[in-house]
């Protein structure tokens, strides 16, 4: 177990929420009575929900179709656009002139896009698409900076029915390839580059690199000039951005399609094989995305800026940084850039100099800056914000405490956002101006959401330790798996016989029925917030000629709550220069986000007399910790010691 869980065992601090604010939802009576009503009439409360948050362009009759289950259908008969939902739907009610995105650069360039701005060039890009032979149910690839033309690509694609897979820009060119293959898609949105840590991250000659082995889908690439680095140009494959909308109406009549229509796919890390492609569908995704923005950040679209500091590329920036925030008419800020450039002050300094009211991070991010230092905050006025956020791994609850004295000098409500890329949106999450909190708590479900813990047989655990499950479907559920229904049967349903959602988290109840999530039980690593499955690692080491064996665990790391831990069997003797090309290796093959941060060298690996590799024996050794599992099963016990010897 790692430090953090062990801490939040022992945790017992209550935070009852701010005097004086009345939130969407006000009280914990008002929770209940709600959570009550989803109980009592499942189908009439999502249905008024639906009616009230989404703009129909033919209603809905029917709430939930569970015939084909777990192929669930939502609002069925009902259509609707998502980007008229969320652009034209405000400029209507007269607030085109509201800011929608506020874009900062690393280098301090600001700019505002308004809900009329925002609308003309989506409107734009989607006009060029379809001159691009883009058509309802293509896919189209975004590989992208945190630009403004990010979602205004994802927005486009939305206006036409085409369906968007972000792929986020620190992949490589190889699992960018994978992707685009498996999508089948048509069309790759890239830009030149990014700005990063003050130079430049290529992107378009990534996107040259994947292309240049099959793809055959692909018929061009649509390239925003941003970061100004020189790039090869394919004649008549590729295309400027800039030219391409520039002559286009800056009117575009938005598609109206069924509820189930497919919005996009995004890829995620499981515990065998290849990353898998979560396929979300429109309307039960957008409903979502709008409401968990008022009642988790009780979101108010006429005076907040709020601020998601995640890109694009994962589930955290399609909700949050992009879809929720317009769905509801809101200011969305996007920041391109390192969190710590030129200092470790620079997030505070955004949000002091554009008020943001709401801010939303990961605990890596959180623990990073605390360590630089109290003087980096307190150098800048951080008296606009009222609502901190948390979201993608479990936090400790000394950087709970942090965020919430420090950064929010005690005033703003701390929301321990629990959910995946599958869900679409928040599940278990406190509302800020009703919950009482504790550190390290993701505290209860939201109103709709019938999550639970139980034991392996499947049954509730009224206090103590479970598998983290969801009874009943809830509109933003991932619709299936791309491709592949077996892998989604069998990956979400299959634990518990088609009864329960499987989240593949461990989590524990206390004794005042709260939800402490523990971490994935699967063989999946969380690595600063983002998921990496450990075959898939082990794969990208043993595609690598000297490497015979590997086996990949995590270790507890104070920053990025696990390290990548890799054990090596080589097929030659280890030289020093072995482990940086390793390291690189994995990063040609994944990204830089999968390189590996210690690399063991053994003779060969524990394994079971059956054959399976003893991962938790590893687990042990990789932390340092004392071996506390069972060894008896081991084939040869000699290799434990092997190992121990080869530390670093
Ligand atoms: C996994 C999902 C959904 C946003 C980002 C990650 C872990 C997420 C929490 C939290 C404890 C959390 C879980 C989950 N996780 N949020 N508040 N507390 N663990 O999305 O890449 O789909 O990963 O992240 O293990 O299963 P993702």
């Amino acid at each position: 177990m790692s430090e953090a869980i062990t801490t939040v065992l022992d945790e017992t601090r209550i935070f009852n929420p701010p005097q004086g604010h009345q939130g969407h939802i006000a009280s914990m009576q008002e929770y209940r009575t709600l959570r009550q009503q989803f109980e009592t009439d499942f189908d009439t409360t999502w249905r008024e929900l639906a009616r009230e948050h989404l703009s129909w362009r033919e209603p809905f009759t029917r709430v939930l179709n569970s015939e084909n289950a777990p192929f669930f259908r939502w609002f069925e008969d009902g259509k609707l656009n998502l980007s008229e939902n969320c652009l034209d739907r405000h400029v209507e009610a007269g607030l085109g002139e509201r800011t929608a995105i506020i874009w900062e650069s690393e280098a301090g360039e600001v700019r505002r896009y308004s809900y009329n701005k925002l609308l003309s060039e989506v409107c734009r890009a989607a006009n060029a698409m379809r001159e691009l032979g883009v058509e309802s149910g293509d896919r189209v690839i975004i590989y992208m900076p945190m630009i403004v033309e990010a979602a205004i690509a994802m927005l486009a694609c939305t206006r036409i029915g085409a369906v968007h897979s972000v792929v986020f820009g620190a992949f490589s060119p190889l699992a960018l390839r994978d992707r685009i293959e498996d999508a089948g898609a048509k069309l790759v949105i890239t830009a030149d580059g990014g700005g990063r840590r003050g130079g430049v991250h290529a992107l378009k000659p990534n996107v040259d690199e994947a292309l240049s082995e099959g793809c055959r889908s692909v018929a061009h690439v649509l390239v925003v000039r941003h970061a100004g680095n020189e790039v090869e140009w394919s004649q008549g494959r590729d295309i400027n951005w800039h030219d391409a909308l520039n002559v286009q109406p800056d009117h575009c009549e938005p598609l109206a399609v069924e509820s189930e229509h497919p919005l996009f796919i995004l890829y995620t890390s499981g515990s065998t094989g290849k990353p898998k492609g979560i396929l979300h569908s429109t309307a039960g995704y957008l409903l979502w995305a709008r409401v968990t923005m008022r009642w988790s950040f009780d979101f108010r679209p006429e005076t907040d800026i709020f601020w998601c500091t995640a890109d694009v590329g994962w589930i955290t920036g399609h909700t949050y940084s992009v879809y929720g925030p317009l769905a509801n008419g809101g200011t969305t800020l996007m920041y391109e850039g390192v969190p710590t450039y030129p200092d470790p002050g620079r997030l505070w300094k955004i949000c002091a100099d554009h008020g943001v009211t709401i801010f939303y991070t990961a605990p890596t991010a959180i623990r990073a800056l605390n360590k630089a230092g109290d003087e980096w905050p307190n150098k800048h006025d951080l008296s606009s914000l009222r609502v901190l956020g948390t979201v993608g791994e479990p936090i400790n609850p000394e950087a709970w405490m942090w965020y919430h004295d420090v950064i929010g000098k005690g005033r703003c409500p701390i929301v321990d956002t629990w959910w995946q890329t599958e869900t679409g949106g928040h599940m278990l999450a406190p509302l800020p101006f009703a919950t009482p909190t504790k550190p390290g708590s993701a505290t209860f479900p939201l109103p709709g959401i019938d999550a639970d813990i139980v034991d392996e047989a499947g049954l509730p655990i009224t206090e103590g330790g479970g598998l983290l499950i969801i009874r009943k479907p809830w509109p933003s559920m991932l619709r299936g798996v791309w491709g592949d229904d077996q892998r989604y049967i069998d990956t979400y349903w299959k634990e518990f016989d088609g009864r329960y959602y499987f989240a593949g988290d461990g989590a524990r109840r206390d004794e005042d029925g709260y939800f402490w999530v523990m971490g994935r039980v699967d063989d999946v690593l969380n690595v600063s917030g983002h998921r990496l499955g450990t075959m898939e690692l082990e794969s990208a080491l043993v595609s690598h000629e000297a490497v015979a064996e590997a086996a990949v665990v995590g270790r507890p790391d104070a920053i990025k709550g696990e390290a990548i831990c890799a054990f090596v069997v080589l097929k030659c003797e280890p030289d020093d220069s072995l482990v940086e090309e390793l390291r690189a290796h994995v990063s040609k093959e994944i990204g830089a986000i999968a390189k590996p941060d210690d690399i063991r060298f053994a003779d060969s690996l524990p394994k079971t007399r059956s054959g399976k590799i003893m991962r938790r024996l590893l687990r042990d050794i990789a932390a340092g910790r004392e071996i506390t599992s069972d060894i008896s099963t081991l084939e040869d016990q000699s290799v434990v010691q092997k190992i121990q010897q080869d530390r670093p």
